[in-house]
Parts: C-alpha cells; structure tokens; sequence
C-alpha cells in the first residue's frame, strides 16, 4: 500500500494521532482527522478536521461516511483516541467504568464497523487499533484500562479473520509508554478508597491521586517516532504481515513479561505442561 492513501484518525489534536496525522500529510496522503474540539492542526488541501466523540455510533458512521465522500475512498482507519483511568476495581464507579468501556473498546468497535463496508467495496484498506503492551498484561489500579484495550484486541483479532477475505488488513499496534499527556492531562481518576494508599505508593511511589497534571509523560517513545513506525507498517502491509506490531524499544520486554507470567500461572496445572510440550513435539 505505497500510492497516496486515504487516511481516517481518531483523537488527531493531540499526542499520537496528532503526530501521525502530520507524518501522514508529509508522506502525501490525505488525512480524514477526527478531533473533539480545539485543535492546532494546520491547514492543509489534503486534510479535512471533523469534529467527533467516538462513544457516538451514529456520529461515528456518519463521520466514516463524510470521509468517504470527502476523499472518494478509505485506505487506512487508526482507532487512536483513548485515555487511561487510575482506579482499582473497587474504587471506580459505574459511570467511569461505562465511559472507559465506551471510549477505548465501543468507539474502536463503531468505526471498524463503518469502515468495513468502504473498504470491501474496494477489495482493499487497513484497520490499526491503538491498544497497548497493557493489553497483554495488566497493572493494579490500571485495571479498567487494561480490560477496554483487551477488549479491543480481542475483537479486533477475530475482526481479522472475518475480513481478511475482503482485502482489509487489520494490525494491533502495541505502543509501551509514549511521550504525550497520555499520563498526566488526559488521564482520569476514580476518587482514591485509603485502603489501596499502600498499593498505590508502591506502584507509582505515592498515594496521592489526581497527579500533577502538567507536561507530557517523559522518559517515553516520541510520538513521532510511533507515527514513523505506524506509518512504515501500512507501507509495508500485507497479507502475511503479522497482527500485532510492538512499538517502541520497550514494547518487546513489557510484552515478554506478561507472557512469561501467564506461561507460569498456567504451567501450575500440570495438564497445561503436558499440552504445551505435546504441541511443541508437533
Ligand atoms: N502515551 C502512552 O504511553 C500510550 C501507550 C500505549 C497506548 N497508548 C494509546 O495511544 C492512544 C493515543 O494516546 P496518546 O498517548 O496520544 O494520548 P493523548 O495525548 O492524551 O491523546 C489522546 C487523544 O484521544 C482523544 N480522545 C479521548 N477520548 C475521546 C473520545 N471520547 N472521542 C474522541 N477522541 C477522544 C483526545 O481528544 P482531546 O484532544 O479532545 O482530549 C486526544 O486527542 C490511546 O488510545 C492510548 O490509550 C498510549
């Protein structure tokens, strides 16, 4: 997928989508990019800036639709906008669980479902969802987060194999930590229960929450540099190309962790041993 792409990007005004949607203009697509209020986006022949809230099912269809007459086709959804929540599971009140749930699972969910019938028209497009090395692993107090991303990947991994027949692609992109506001402005948080102060501090050395709200996360990949690669991918993209991208230098050991914890868990039952030594023999 090398020609000049139609591209459709969620949570553009800031952080990730925003870098991606300028690596994209730069590389000679058009950008479809979907904000949900003030943005500093420049102007630009080849990008229309739509304003969207991706809990919106209607809203999402239509802005699909808008994308398609805007540009003629849909080569690339990326399923970018999302935020975390600080809260153990006892502490998070239904109201944030539903908005985590409707934002990072549902809103991803709305477009790939929009998408898909442009995209089998043309017997060709790509659909990348921005989940996370969290959605192999998890983190106490993280834990909502964790279950949208997983949810997300686990939809998007039978998404796959049901379109793969139509020409469209689908890739997990798997970002470790990225230098955005992703953990200090945009991050949101359940009212704190003493109980988890000591949890808390020894997960991020204090039990104060809301944090400091300034700044970007820090110590993370670019956000340019994940455009780079997100961008490299589709490039590159086919049909045997793997479903889930690792992005970033730490992505490959955030993963391998959470893997090699759920082997042991499961290794505790000697039955799984034996099937996973039986299916290593075939
Ligand atoms: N930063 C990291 O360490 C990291 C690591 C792994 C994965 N990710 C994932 O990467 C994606 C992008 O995050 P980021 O790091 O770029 O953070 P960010 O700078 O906070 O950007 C998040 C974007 O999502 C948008 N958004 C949030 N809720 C929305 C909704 N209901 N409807 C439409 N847009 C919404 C925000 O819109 P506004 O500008 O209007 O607030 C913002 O533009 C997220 O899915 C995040 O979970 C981030």
């Amino acid at each position: 997928m090398s020609h000049p792409q139609v591209w459709f990007i969620t949570g553009a005004a800031r952080g990730i989508g925003r870098a991606l949607t300028l690596a994209a203009l730069d590389a000679g697509h058009a950008v479809f990019a979907t904000v949900r209020g003030e943005h500093a986006l420049p102007e630009h022949e080849r990008l229309a800036v739509h304003v969207l809230d991706v809990r919106h099912h209607d809203d999402a269809r239509a802005a699909v639709r808008a994308a398609v007459e805007r540009f003629g086709r849909l080569d690339v959804l990326v399923n970018n906008a999302g935020y975390g929540l600080i809260g153990a599971a006892e502490e998070v009140t239904e109201a944030e669980a539903r908005a985590i749930i409707d934002t990072d699972l549902l809103g991803a969910l709305w477009l790939s479902q929009a998408a898909i019938g442009p995209m089998r028209e043309q017997g060709s497009g790509r659909i990348v969802q921005v989940s996370t090395t969290g959605a192999v692993g998890s983190m106490p107090t993280l834990g909502l987060y964790n279950a949208a991303k997983w949810g997300l990947e686990g939809f998007s991994e039978a998404l796959a194999a049901e379109v793969r027949a139509f020409g469209i692609g689908v890739t997990i992109a798997e970002p470790g930590g990225v230098d955005t506001e992703w953990g200090t402005g945009s991050m949101r948080f359940a009212t704190p229960l003493p109980a988890y102060d000591e949890l808390r501090t020894g997960v991020f050395g204090t039990a104060e929450v809301p944090w400091p709200s300034d700044g970007g996360t820090g110590g993370g990949t670019a956000p340019e540099a994940v455009a780079a690669a997100l961008l490299a991918h589709v490039a590159d993209a086919d049909a045997e190309s793997p479903l889930r991208l690792l992005v970033g230098d730490d992505a490959p050991g955030q993963v391998a962790a959470a893997l090699r914890m759920r082997l042991a868990d499961y290794g505790r039952d000697a039955r799984f041993a034996e099937a996973w030594a039986a299916h290593d023999e075939d």
